[in-house]
């Protein structure tokens, strides 16, 4: 099955379950159906493949539960009590159609429902369990969440660069490395290829909150499907307001040459094909 379709029917799947309530279901899926990269799961699916794995219906539930996580992220940043956007993926964000109250919900819902998916799956026991625990270090107080805290609380003031790297690395970065991590988990790699992969998950997360800081300013609605120069707007610090477009596409760059030096070696040492992962990263570039 095409990856981008089986991601959705995880997903899908996991809401068909009799409802408790359609209403939050049908907030949930107006998010998650809004589309999105999908970069997240795609780097799992991409990185098992790459381990020589034939995908099945447990990876794409771990796939699944990430993208969930992630879209969940986005609803509640887009609150007014957060970054207050109107538009997210091309459609209105979702406590403009279904209001506050049930947009909180709804993202409740996509960061706990994920771990009950995952455990559901027919991973080995084992292996469920380390990806849960990584799944919720990556999201929570120790990851994502803690990173919208430093993230909120900067937006006052003019931040370091070491201050910026500190809130990019757990707002985007934790949560990003999460399908690099889970695919050594899943692959059952020795202790050291995962420490490799955490870090170019690390390299990747960071790149990717620069470009999307960049792409803040430099591109339109209809290629980002949000409200382009908010953070402009807001006065924010990012890495191209303390250091100029140029120097932040080259860290971009170098971040990204990083992450593909690490798959480069692995392709090497421990006969890892990395040609997905290689092209999958390589669409992160900017040309600018
Ligand atoms: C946007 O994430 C928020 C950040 C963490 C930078 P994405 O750029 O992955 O958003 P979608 O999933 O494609 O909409
Ligand atoms: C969001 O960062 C990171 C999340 C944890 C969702 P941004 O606030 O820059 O993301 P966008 O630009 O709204 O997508
Ligand atoms: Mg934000
Ligand atoms: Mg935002
Ligand atoms: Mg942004």
């Amino acid at each position: 099955m095409d990856k981008l379709a089986g991601i959705d029917s995880a997903i899908r799947h996991y809401y068909s379950q009799k409802a408790v309530s359609a209403e939050l279901i049908e907030a949930v899926l107006y998010s998650v159906n809004a589309g999105g990269k999908r970069i997240r799961p795609l780097i799992l699916l991409d990185l098992l493949e790459g381990f020589g794995l034939e995908l099945n219906d447990s990876h794409f539930d771990v796939a699944a539960a990430v993208e969930m996580i992630h879209t969940g992220s986005l609803i509640h940043d887009d609150l007014p009590a957060m970054d207050d956007d109107d538009y997210r993926r091309g459609r209105l964000t979702n406590h403009k159609k279904f209001g506050e109250a049930i947009a909180i919900l709804a993202g409740d819902s996509l960061f706990l429902d994920p771990f009950g998916l995952m455990a559901g799956s027919g991973l080995s026991a084992d292996v469920k369990l380390a990806l849960i625990q990584e799944l919720s270090y990556a999201s929570g107080s120790y990851g994502m969440v803690g990173g919208q805290m430093l993230d909120m609380a900067g937006e006052t003031k003019e931040l370091s660069l070491e201050e910026l790297q500190l809130i990019h690395a757990n707002k985007t970065g934790k949560l990003l490395t999460f399908p690099f991590v889970a695919a050594g988990i899943i692959a059952k790699q020795e202790a050291a290829v995962v420490a490799d992969l955490r870090m170019a998950g690390q390299l990747v997360g960071l790149a990717f909150q620069v470009r999307d800081d960049i792409l803040d300013i430099t591109a339109t609605f209809e290629e980002i499907g949000k409200t382009p120069q908010k953070d402009l707007a807001a006065d924010k610090s990012t890495y191209p307001s303390l250091l100029g477009l140029q120097k932040s596409h080259d860290i971009l760059n170098e971040s990204l040459n990083q992450a593909q030096a690490i798959f480069q070696k692995m392709q090497e040492k421990q006969g890892f094909n990395s040609q997905k992962i290689t092209k999958l990263i390589e669409r992160l570039r900017l040309h600018g």
